[in-house]
């Protein structure tokens, strides 16, 4: 299985294989998401803006459930500790816009930044992690000739290995993954090899200027990640609630960065969400806190319907830290197995451990005292921070991802398995006919169940047509009125995966949807 290349806005597909057979096209999961009013460019009829997309209808309402069940898991019903009570955790909501001076304690100003290199072929930028290494050896292991400008080059080339961000000059990279000359490295889209700068520095962090003053001194930034807002607000939340170490805070919201190549549809994008929890504790017990979240993430992530198979939890090698983890226990990754990074892993989250960085950095340029009082103990102190960060944008292309299954068999020839609490719509009740008899018990099906649940009413249209919608946009349940309803007070109910139908009662309907869309344990 070969991967050339992510797909951006204007880039190429990728074919991956999922399970043995069946060849996924990243560009059909592309499109029906633009078909179907899930995602779509922003600015389309402008051309888009590279980096930043839309959540159409469905979209939004995917996300939305997404960021609901993460919501729910952590703040509504946190999970059980190590001592089998409840842990607790509170929300918070922080502006997008923070004291300039907070990103320069928090150390992005400074070092947020990725390595990039120009290529003076193509005369574009690339991050250097997205360089292709040529690996000129063929199943014999002898190197293969370098035939420049042929279709050849093209097909040999392989994304073999990233050129970790931490790797600061070509030489290293050489080292690295054992390739003796620098003409074998090449960028995505380049054909001749040999034509990339050396890496240099550039920060990712998006400026602004709130006010009237457009220079320097007022220059103030979007927020790169939730997180920082939580730790400014750690002081005003043990101040203001009842919340005693150890004790979680959580964000959800949207972050910006800067990124030297977005890429993967959404998956890199410049404008995004994110959900992260600071789990702060006694500097001694963040060992088994941080072992205590990366078992719970990796089993939320299951929980939200991503195969075993298609996630995998890894430690960061030492030269990938960030540089609020370099200290601690390390960072473990969530990662899944996106069509472009198949046969690899894509991060969907990763577990930190930031040691007391943030809120001494913060104590230090702020000059408040940003200690803990551990009242019993009479001792005070900085927490230690376990943080669980997780992108809610790439999630839900982890989930339609996930969910996207080909099946020459029906109309739409795919459809969308996603959970059924999940599912933007839960249930399409479909009258047969737009006739008369029809329409109106439809309707009042309609009525009663939208108090309880997102449904569609859709009656237009043949009704394999209709079929062929719901299945594209993963709606587990169809219920179809017909003549039989007139007479025995029954309706078809379709179930999206099996395609089976049975009858159930029109008065039962209610209780089959209950029952069916149970919430995610
Ligand atoms: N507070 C820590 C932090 O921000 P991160 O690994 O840089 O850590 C957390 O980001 C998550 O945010 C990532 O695992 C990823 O899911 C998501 N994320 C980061 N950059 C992104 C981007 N450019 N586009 C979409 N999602 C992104």
């Amino acid at each position: 299985m070969l991967v050339l290349k992510g797909v951006g806005l204007h880039d190429e597909c990728a074919f991956y294989m999922r399970g043995k057979e069946i060849m996924i096209d990243m560009k059909d999961i592309v499109a029906l998401c633009k078909r179907r009013g899930f995602i779509f460019a922003a600015s389309d009829i402008y051309g888009g803006l590279n980096g930043f997309w839309d959540f159409g209808p469905l979209g939004v309402e995917l996300k939305n459930n997404l960021r609901d069940q993460w919501w729910k898991s952590m703040v509504i019903t946190p999970p059980l500790g190590l001592d089998g009570k409840p842990v607790q955790i509170v929300g918070l909501d922080s502006a997008i816009i923070q004291n300039p001076k907070a990103w320069i304690a928090s150390g992005h100003v400074g070092g947020f930044s990725d390595p990039m290199v120009d290529c003076r072929e193509t005369k574009k930028r690339y991050r250097a992690d997205q360089i292709i290494v040529l690996v000129p050896k063929d199943t014999e292991g002898s190197w293969l000739a370098f035939e420049e400008g042929t279709d050849e080059l093209l097909k040999r080339k392989k994304m073999v290995k990233f050129w970790g961000s931490n790797i600061l000059n070509t030489a290293t990279l050489l080292t690295k993954f054992d390739i003796s000359d620098y003409d074998k490295i090449i960028a995505p889209d380049a054909k001749k090899a040999g034509t990339l700068t050396e890496p240099r520095q550039f920060n990712l962090m998006l400026d602004t200027y709130p006010g009237v003053v457009r220079d320097d001194a007022h220059k103030a930034y979007l927020r790169p990640e939730t997180a920082q807002g939580i730790f400014l607000n750690f002081k005003n939340v043990v101040d203001s609630s009842r919340v005693r170490i150890p004790f979680g805070i959580a964000q959800i919201g949207k972050a910006f960065r800067n990124e030297v190549t977005p890429r993967n549809f959404i998956f890199r994008s410049r404008e995004f969400e994110q959900m992260e929890m600071e789990w702060f504790c006694e500097p001694d017990e963040a060992k088994k806190w941080h072992e205590f979240w990366i078992e719970e993430r990796k089993n939320w992530w299951r929980s939200m319907g991503l195969t075993s198979d298609n996630i995998l939890m890894r430690p960061h090698d030492a030269d990938e830290l960030a540089h609020y983890a370099k200290e601690g226990l390390g960072t473990y990754d969530v990662e899944y197995k996106f069509p472009f990074t198949d046969p690899g892993f894509g991060e969907l989250e990763g577990i930190a451990h930031r040691c007391d960085f943030d809120l001494k950095a913060h104590q230090e340029h702020s000059g408040q005292k940003l200690e803990y009082f551990d009242q019993p103990n009479n001792k005070r102190f900085i927490p230690h921070v376990i943080e669980p960060a997780a992108g809610l944008t790439r999630g839900v292309l982890a989930l339609i991802c996930e969910a996207y299954t080909i099946d020459e068999t029906r109309p739409s020839g795919c459809y969308l398995n996603f959970l059924p609490a999940l599912a933007p719509k839960k249930a399409a009740i479909l009258p047969l006919t737009a006739k008369d008899e029809h329409v109106p018990i439809a309707q009042k099906l309609y009525m009663e169940l939208r108090e309880e649940f997102p449904v569609d009413l859709d009656i237009k249209q043949n009704i394999g047509k209709r079929y062929a919608r719901q299945d594209e946009i993963g709606t587990p349940y169809c219920f179809t009125i017909d003549n039989d309803t007139l007479s025995d007070s029954t309706v078809t109910v379709r179930d999206r995966n099996t395609m089976k139908q049975e009858r159930i009662n029109l008065d039962n309907v209610a209780k089959y949807l209950r029952e069916k869309i149970k919430p995610v344990s």
